[in-house]
């Protein structure tokens, strides 16, 4: 039977022009900003103007903190927090994509952190020491993809080690207290951008679509509502960056498909993300084409131990029929249609189009391994239906060379 536990308390002002509302509304949670911006799209279109013009219109200090980079690094969430802390801000905000607004959070988190703030972050060897505490968070997304604005995850790269570990924090001190989604700030996406945002969206339901308990028809409905809402506006968002209703229908589905509702109940984990974060550390490669790549991968894997959920996936959403056919070749079609949307949308499909140079079984041997450092259950395999021992997931990763 069905058992949930439902908890979400950002507040979000969602459409076109709320940007406008920044300073009003954050007056609320303190008088000193700490700005987080990336590497400059938000300069160059002019929303930072207008988000500092709106803050300091009402009274709110801007300090400003630029340079986060995409999957964000931990050091650079070290010199945000000592930024923060030097000018005594009292909030974070998030101005960017999700690399922006999940180093904000753990800067924010880190302000408040007794002692070693790496150890809030996830590594199966320990339990992680999740932060109790946080400034007060805004997020405004400029990037319609990760669903951070409303979520309390962060994913970080460790950098302070040998070689870069990709790892995440999830914790209720994370929940942003206000998240501003403005679509227009998303017309400026570049199209491979965009569509590496569809890729990840698609995969935060398919996640937990495929992974999930059975007996959850309503979480079902919702996910398919999200993936048929995304295979119709994500390509129009693609075609014609500056059509504000397919960026405004792809803004509000990514935040739907991570902001909790889609999950409840479903007690799904995400492995297919858990090996994607391995590639996007070590290789810096956007993490929704490294999920392009991999998602339809691991389907193939994972259909022939649950054929009968990637039947339903095949018909529901690709209307693919039955007639004459097993449920492993409507399974498999349905896979394949997920693929080659992702292909017709620009994304990458193979390992090899990622631009990583050429890798082999013992790099796929590698990947396995750092995945299991992150997460992994008491058998030594990563949660996920099915679970995934070392040699499953290097099998998965050298059926997507
Ligand atoms: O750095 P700037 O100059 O801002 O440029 C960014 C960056 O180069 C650019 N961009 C963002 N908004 C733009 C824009 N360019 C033009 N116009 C705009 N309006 O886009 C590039 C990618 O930005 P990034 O923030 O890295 O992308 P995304 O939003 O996809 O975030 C990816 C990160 O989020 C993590 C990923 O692992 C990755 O590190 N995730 C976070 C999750 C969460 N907190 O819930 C869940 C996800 O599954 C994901 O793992
Ligand atoms: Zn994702």
């Amino acid at each position: 039977m069905m058992h949930l536990e439902y908890y979400n308390p950002t507040r979000l002002v969602f459409g076109a022009g709320a940007l406008e509302s920044l300073g009003e509304r954050a007056r609320a949670y303190g008088n000193k900003a700490l700005l987080v911006i990336g590497k400059g799209s938000v300069k160059r279109t002019g929303a930072f103007d207008r988000a500092v013009a709106s803050l300091e219109k009402e009274g709110v200090e801007v300090v400003e903190l630029s340079g986060v980079e995409p999957n964000p690094r931990f050091t650079t969430v070290l010199k945000g927090a000592e930024t923060a802390k030097k000018h005594g801000c009292d909030m974070v905000v998030a101005l960017g994509g999700g690399s922006v607004m999940d180093a904000s959070k753990v800067i924010a988190a880190t302000v408040r952190y007794e002692g070693d703030p790496s150890e809030m972050l996830m590594r199966a060897d320990r339990p992680p020491r999740l932060p109790r505490a946080a400034l007060p968070i805004i997020t405004v997304p400029t990037l319609a993809a990760t669903g951070s604005e409303t979520n309390c995850g962060a994913v970080i790269t460790l950098d302070t080690g040998e070689e870069p570990l990709k790892t995440f924090v999830i914790a209720e001190a994370l929940y942003p207290r206000l998240a501003i989604a403005d679509p227009t700030l998303t017309l400026s996406v570049p199209p491979d951008h965009t569509a590496y945002g569809v890729a990840d969206i698609l995969a935060h339901v398919t996640e937990g679509y495929f992974n999930g308990v059975d007996g959850t028809p309503i979480q079902d409905g919702f996910a398919e509502t999200v993936i048929r809402t995304v295979l119709e506006w994500g390509p129009r968002a693609v075609a014609h960056g500056d059509d504000l209703e397919a960026r405004t229908q792809l803004q509000w589905a990514s935040i739907v498909a991570l902001n909790g509702w889609v999950q409840t109940g479903v007690h799904a984990p995400y492995p297919v993300h858990q090996i994607e974060h391995t590639l996007s550390g070590i290789y810096d490669v956007p993490h929704g084409a490294g999920l392009a790549v991999l998602n339809p991968a691991w389907m193939r894997f994972a259909a022939k131990y649950n054929p009968d959920r990637f039947v339903q996936f095949a018909q529901r959403i690709f209307g693919v029929s039955m007639e004459g056919r097993d449920k492993r070749e409507v399974a498999m079609e349905g896979i394949y249609r997920f693929e080659e949307f992702l292909r017709s949308i620009g994304c990458p499909t193979r390992l090899s189009e990622l631009g990583i140079g050429e890798v082999d079984e013992k790099d796929f041997s590698h990947w396995a391994e750092k995945t299991l450092e992150v997460v992994r259950d008491e058998e030594g395999r990563l949660p996920g239906r099915p679970p995934l021992s070392k040699e499953d997931i290097v099998e998965i990763l050298a059926s997507a060379r």
